[in-house]
């Protein structure tokens, strides 16, 4: 029987491992420069509640993850669950993509133990910078057992997310992140204090599992506008295996936009209509006749989660329509 449990904190950068020139600058510093141990010496009270074993996996912005750093912080997350001496991992990473990371490992991982996601909307060097008590709350989340068995979790200013419908809502302010159906959860002095769960399938019942991916589909996303072009559209998916589309409103396409898409769908490129608007749900054969252009709908997800799930569900399905729309009903 361990004294704590044992907690890996994986390092990636982010604002969180930021620093500025002065304690104002809480939107213009430096990101990534500061090593995981200096990023956990913010917050000495952490080894209270844990032991702590720390890795530095990547040092970069979150703007600049693409799907090779998804695969190596989802087989080194993935790998260290399997670790019988490890009970959780924190995984610290830029706020700006951490969206898109926590769902898919979310949907890859394939363990009970908590995996915490957590990043800082101001550098440790600022006034009032978010990174202790995120950190804090991060290490309170993963070690709690409420935790096991709920998915990947964001923690972010007291509250409690699911990866799968947490998005970053605000650029610069420390409410950065919103669920559409609310946080799962607070922490309140040190406390997770959980109110309901996601309902939605996740880590072990999904059939995706990291030791089986190496590669991951190539998946764009087209964002709509009234002067967006039909040989845009038409140069994306030239270069693409599936397409969301970031429609306006309910997903809808405009008129000149159409025969672009239903040409991709036509050669095999799967098309995904998505809302630009942030949340909602796209309703299928509504906007546009689906079942006739061969595309599908997201149901709530937005364009850049969605995303992720087309280049899971491409794994397996890669051209059977009907199993795609159910994965987006289903996860
Ligand atoms: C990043 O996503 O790496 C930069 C912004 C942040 O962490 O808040």
């Amino acid at each position: 029987m361990r004294d704590k449990p044992n907690i890996v904190v994986l390092g990636t950068g982010g604002t969180i491992a930021g620093r500025g020139a002065g304690y104002a600058n809480t939107s213009a510093y430096a990101c990534s420069v500061l090593k995981i141990d200096e990023v956990l010496a913010v917050l000495p009270q952490g080894s209270r509640r844990a032991n702590l074993r720390t890795e530095q996996l990547l040092q970069t912005g979150s703007e600049n993850f693409n799907n090779d750093h998804l695969l190596l912080i989802g087989k080194r997350v993935s790998a260290l669950l399997e670790q019988a001496d490890v009970d959780g991992v924190i995984l610290t990473h830029g706020t700006d993509t951490i969206e898109e990371t926590a769902y898919f490992l979310h949907l890859t991982l394939k363990s009970v133990k908590p995996v915490v996601v957590v990043g800082a909307m101001r550098p440790p060097s600022a006034m009032s910078s978010d990174a202790p008590l995120n950190l804090y709350d991060a290490i309170c989340v993963v070690t709690h057992p409420a935790s096991r068995g709920r998915g990947v979790l964001v923690v972010s200013n007291d509250e409690i997310h699911t990866a799968r419908d947490v998005t970053k809502v605000n650029s610069f302010k420390l409410e950065a992140f919103a669920s559409p159906y609310g946080p799962l959860g607070y922490v309140v002095e040190g406390e997770p204090r959980f109110y309901r769960m996601a309902s939605r399938d996740h880590t072990v019942l999904t059939p995706w599992s990291l030791a089986r991916i190496d590669r991951l589909p190539k998946v764009d996303i087209v964002y709509a506008y009234g002067a967006l072009d039909a040989d845009t559209v038409g140069n994306v998916a030239a270069h693409a295996e599936g397409i969301v589309y970031a429609g306006t409103g309910n997903g809808n396409v405009a008129d000149h936009i159409v025969a672009a898409l239903r040409e991709a769908a036509r050669n095999g490129v799967q098309v995904v209509r998505a809302s630009r608007t942030g949340s909602g749900v796209i309703v299928r054969n509504g906007a546009q006749p689906d079942d006739d252009y061969g595309w599908i709908v997201v149901d709530d997800q937005v364009p850049q989660k969605a995303r992720v799930l087309l280049m899971l569900a491409m794994l397996n399905d890669p051209a059977e329509r009907g199993a795609l729309q159910a994965a987006f009903y289903r996860y």
